[in-house]
């Protein structure tokens, strides 16, 4: 079929990882996402866009169960992750986050080590057998975040004692280190230098060949760069989702056609 979109190609190639249907998250009385219905790729990386206070972070939320922290906040509708449904009671929250991984915005080290910042998931999952193979998952973890070089002599300091974007990389070498299959990143590089901001584009790419990422991103720039499909958020609503070129040069909504134009957000 001639006319089938790039998206509708790769939806048949490729393994759908997370699959959302109806959902609805609600913030006490008031509803912050609306009818949310996506299909999130295996092996792509699919960028989420959208003016401030969307939704976009809130939706993200959903697919690791963080929004289960927040006392106020409830989820309906259907997220399956590899056609499991991830609000099931048996599923161990704890356990899909380790399957799920997230880099907040704000970098978040725990009040321990740059070592042991790396260490503690393979440590609590039980995924390494001896010392010198957690050694190794932390300094490849450590390199794939492009920090090791700056940390490498400073292992036993505080993670909290580096700079901002120092710290959000080890966000992303704790995140990556427990090998996960999905990496959600809500503005993973807002804190970082262009040299950095580069890095972790890199790092996203590469792990596009075994995981599924979803990077939440205000710069048009990044989202054009690093994904390949890109979703649009509108004041809680999924507005459109497609392959990120036809997203970027040919939008089929106009609330979109404004946002990347610059005419709202
Ligand atoms: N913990 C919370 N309690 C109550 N309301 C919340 C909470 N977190 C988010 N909201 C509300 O939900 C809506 C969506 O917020 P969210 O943080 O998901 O937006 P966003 O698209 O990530 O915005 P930004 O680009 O500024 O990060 C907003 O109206 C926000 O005020
Ligand atoms: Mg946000």
């Amino acid at each position: 079929m001639n006319d089938m979109t790039l998206t509708e190609r790769a939806l048949e190639a490729t393994e759908i990882k997370f699959a959302a249907r109806d959902v609805q998250v609600y913030y006490g009385t008031s509803r912050a996402i609306k009818d949310v219905n996506i299909d999130i790729l295996d092996k792509t990386v699919t960028a989420f866009i959208g003016p401030s206070g969307c939704g976009k972070s809130t939706f993200l939320r959903c697919l690791n169960r963080m929004n289960d922290t927040i006392d106020v906040c409830r989820v309906e509708g259907d997220i399956l992750l590899d056609g499991e449904d991830i609000y099931d009671k048996k599923v161990d929250p704890v356990q899909l986050r380790a399957k799920v991984g997230m880099v907040f915005q704000k970098p978040n080290p725990f009040p321990k080590s740059i070592y042991d910042n790396v260490a503690y998931g393979p440590k609590i999952h039980g995924l390494t057998r001896n010392k010198a193979e957690l050694d190794e998952v932390v300094e490849s973890s450590l390199r794939k975040a492009a920090l090791w070089n700056e940390v490498k002599d400073r292992l036993d300091s505080p993670g909290t004692g580096l700079s901002g974007g120092q710290q959000q990389r080890l966000c992303i070498a704790r995140a990556v280190a427990t090998s996960p299959e999905v990496l959600l990143m809500d503005e993973p590089c807002s804190a970082l230098d262009p040299i950095a901001t580069a890095q972790v584009e890199e790092l996203i790419d590469e792990l596009r060949g075994n995981f599924s990422v979803v990077i939440v991103t205000h710069s048009m720039q990044q989202a054009a760069r690093v994904s390949q499909r890109t979703a649009f958020f509108h004041l809680g609503n999924l507005v459109e989702l497609g392959d990120t070129t036809q997203i970027f040069t040919n939008p089929k909504d106009p609330r979109t056609e404004s946002y990347i134009t610059g005419r709202i957000g």
